[in-house]
């Protein structure tokens, strides 16, 4: 019987041992980020070669099989998280297609939080419309982008008020950092400040759990207004190609 691990961080590198596995041949190996996520300023246990062992590298045949030329929505179906997360979206842009938003709105509402659901959560707005800037009208990719910072500041002109689910979620005293305070400050006097606003006003923060919004609703917005490439997403050359491609490699050695 192997001797039981002490410290937290001996316990974690065991659990991390049990969980690289073999796949055909090849150790999984995590980012800093997987562990820095889980309180550890480490990159996992070092890796011991067996024979013709190596470093993942490729596709993952753990997760849903990509198509060649991945589209938009295969990365909706076969990477983002299927949960409440993906409902809160699919609400929030059905909520803007009600209101009689533009097109392109709905598909920003569609899109605000594509980076929760997609791959991070901290300053999600920022990093969400970098993953689509070059897909998307610039207002769109604006207007994802602040309302990272809009979502924080009551607009009474068109009834937004401070989100009760704040209080909840960060405490009655929580003040937003100096750079949201800054981009806010930015914001308000931009010429597109009223639609990153309006997905503030679109963004649903309790939903109808009975009420079921389908992505097949939103393909032909998504269609006539995110530019999808013919190379499929990642296998282009724009600025945020990388982010799709670990998108869909996540755990590519490098
Ligand atoms: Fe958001
Ligand atoms: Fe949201």
């Amino acid at each position: 019987m192997s001797a039981i691990p002490q410290s937290m961080s001996e316990r974690a590198d065991a659990l991390e041992l049990e969980q690289m596995r073999a796949l055909d041949g090849r150790v999984i190996v995590k980012s800093l980020l997987f562990h820095l996520a889980e309180g550890r300023q480490s990159m996992g246990p070092p890796v011991n070669y067996g024979p013709g062992m190596h470093l993942h590298m490729g596709e993952d045949a753990r997760l849903p099989k990509m198509p060649d030329k991945p589209t938009l929505m295969d990365f909706f179906k076969h990477r983002f998280a299927q949960s409440r997360g993906l409902q809160h979206l699919l609400q929030s842009a059905n909520l803007a297609q009600k209101n009689g938003l533009p097109e392109k709105m709905v598909l920003a509402c569609l899109l605000h939080d594509i980076a929760v659901v997609g791959f991070i959560r901290s300053d999600h707005g920022y990093w969400g419309a970098q993953l689509i800037e070059p897909y998307v009208d610039e207002e769109v990719s604006w207007a994802i982008r602040m309302h990272q910072c809009l979502r924080f500041y009551p607009d009474e002109s068109v009834g937004y008020g401070y989100p009760d689910v704040y209080v909840r979620m960060f405490g009655a005293d929580y003040k937003p950092d100096a750079y949201i305070e800054a981009d806010y400050q930015r914001a308000k006097n931009h010429k597109w400040y009223m639609s990153g606003r309006m997905i503030c006003v679109n963004d649903l923060y309790s939903f109808d759990p009975n009420v079921v919004v389908t992505l097949e609703q939103f393909e032909d917005v998504i269609g006539r207004n995110f530019k999808q490439p013919k190379e499929g997403l990642g296998n282009d050359n724009t600025p945020s190609s990388h982010m799709w491609r670990t998108l869909r490699r996540p755990c590519n050695a490098l």
